[in-house]
């Protein structure tokens, strides 16, 4: 199956860039989650969670690094 990040690159979806090709070692996948959507997406595991302290603008309570959304 395909990541968020993958499936939003493919349409384009605009700051959405997956540069490191969802590795986690790039950051440019950054979303935000609507809370209400955090039981169905899940949380950052450890490795996810340190990769989003790169994040320079706009990380929140719900940030994700969408290839690591499946
Ligand atoms: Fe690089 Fe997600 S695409 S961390």
């Amino acid at each position: 199956g395909q990541s968020l990040m993958e499936a939003a690159r493919d349409h384009d979806v605009d700051g959405i860039y997956g540069d490191c090709g969802g590795n986690l070692a790039c950051a440019t996948c950054h979303v935000v989650v609507p809370p209400e959507w955090v039981p169905v997406t899940g949380q950052p595991d450890a490795m996810e969670d340190d990769m989003l302290d790169i994040v320079e603008t706009g990380r929140t309570e719900t940030s994700r690094l969408s290839c690591q959304i499946l």
